[in-house]
């Protein structure tokens, strides 16, 4: 019988060990492929410890939601969904969701930086009618997708880019990465409107990775402040780092061409998300996150280790 090595989730909870398989076999309409590079993302850990709405319902199973791979004819393609299961030698793909990538990309670097990237990328091509020029600010821009999505608005052309987020030293960077301006997000919730009302009063998208209570402080102290009430503003909820619920007075909705839309998994229809473009950012180095390799065969440890701001952990089987 013909064997791969791969990560094993044996128990909900509990980090994956490193087991000996049968080898997937190709057939239908999948194929069988090697695996290069496959990021550890928050929504990996929470797919594979059975909190996720897309996490598997038997166990055992090979975990890992995206990855770098090399197809039977020698071409690297960045995989992923919810199912896959990248952590491990081998592993089987529907051809027609790989997305081709360059020949000269490092696929450390693709699988570490695909994921937190699409957030930003995808809701600027395919959940609102963004244009170069038009202005974003990015809320929560001090977390890890939200740092990426300073430089994917900055890379597709955004006018001006404001960056919010509590900490200080993160928006020293968001600058570095090219916001234009920066809105510290500080107990002070006068200050904190004021600010937003002074930097980003006239965005047309933001990108939201907070939503809760600064979601709405910031939605009412911007359309308060707007000098055209009419013009769109085009709100995101990509994430919920401080709160699963926000309120927005029904005012806000009807006095301003507010759209509150989100972004995520089921909301997306990836004909429109231009995966290539974001791969060949990446390839040229506009878009990037630093790997932090591993081994498959260190899974366990490499499982449990938080990566600092800017970095991913990539297991290479
Ligand atoms: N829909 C999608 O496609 C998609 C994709 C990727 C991520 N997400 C979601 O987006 C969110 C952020 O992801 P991430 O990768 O950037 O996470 P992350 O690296 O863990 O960062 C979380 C950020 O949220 C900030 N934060 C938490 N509570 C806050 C509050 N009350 N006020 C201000 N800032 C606060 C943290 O700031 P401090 O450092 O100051 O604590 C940190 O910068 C998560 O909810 C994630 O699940 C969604």
């Amino acid at each position: 019988m013909e064997t791969i090595n791969a990560a094993l989730i044996e128990a909900f909870g509990e980090a994956p060990r490193y087991r000996t398989l049968a080898a997937p076999q190709a057939g239908g309409h999948h194929e069988l492929v090697d695996v290069l590079a496959v990021g550890l993302h928050p929504v990996t850990r929470s797919i594979a410890s059975g909190q996720h709405y897309a996490s598997p319902g038997a166990l055992p199973f090979v975990p890992g939601m995206d990855g770098v791979v090399r197809r039977p004819d020698g071409s690297l393609a960045y995989v992923g969904g919810p199912g896959s299961a990248t952590l491990a030698e081998r592993t089987l793909i529907d051809p027609d969701d790989a997305v081709p990538l360059p020949a000269d990309i490092d696929p450390a670097v693709a699988a570490a930086t695909m994921n937190p990237a699409m957030s930003s990328w995808i809701a600027l091509h395919a959940r609102v009618p963004f244009a170069p020029g038009q202005d974003v600010l990015v809320l929560g821009s001090t977390g890890t997708a939200g740092s990426m999505a300073v430089k994917v608005a900055r890379h597709l052309g955004a006018g001006r880019v404001v960056a919010a987020g509590r900490s200080r030293e993160r928006l020293e960077q968001n600058l570095a990465d090219g916001a234009d301006d920066i809105v510290v997000l500080s107990p002070n919730t006068d200050a904190t409107a004021a600010a937003l009302a002074e930097t980003a009063a006239n965005v047309d998208v933001a990108l939201d990775y907070l939503w809760g209570k600064p979601a709405e402080l910031a939605v009412r102290a911007i359309v308060t402040a707007r000098t055209d009430h009419a013009r769109l503003l085009d709100w995101v909820h990509i994430g919920a780092a401080a709160g699963s619920t926000a309120t927005i007075d029904g005012a806000a909705l009807r006095s301003n061409a507010l759209r509150i839309s989100g972004s995520g998994f089921g909301s997306i229809d990836m004909r429109r998300a231009n995966l290539p473009g974001l791969a060949a950012a990446i390839a040229s180095g506009a878009v990037a996150i630093r790997p932090r390799i591993a081994s498959l065969r260190d899974i366990t440890a490499a499982w449990g280790h938080r990566d600092e701001p800017g970095e991913r952990t990539v297991i290479q089987p």
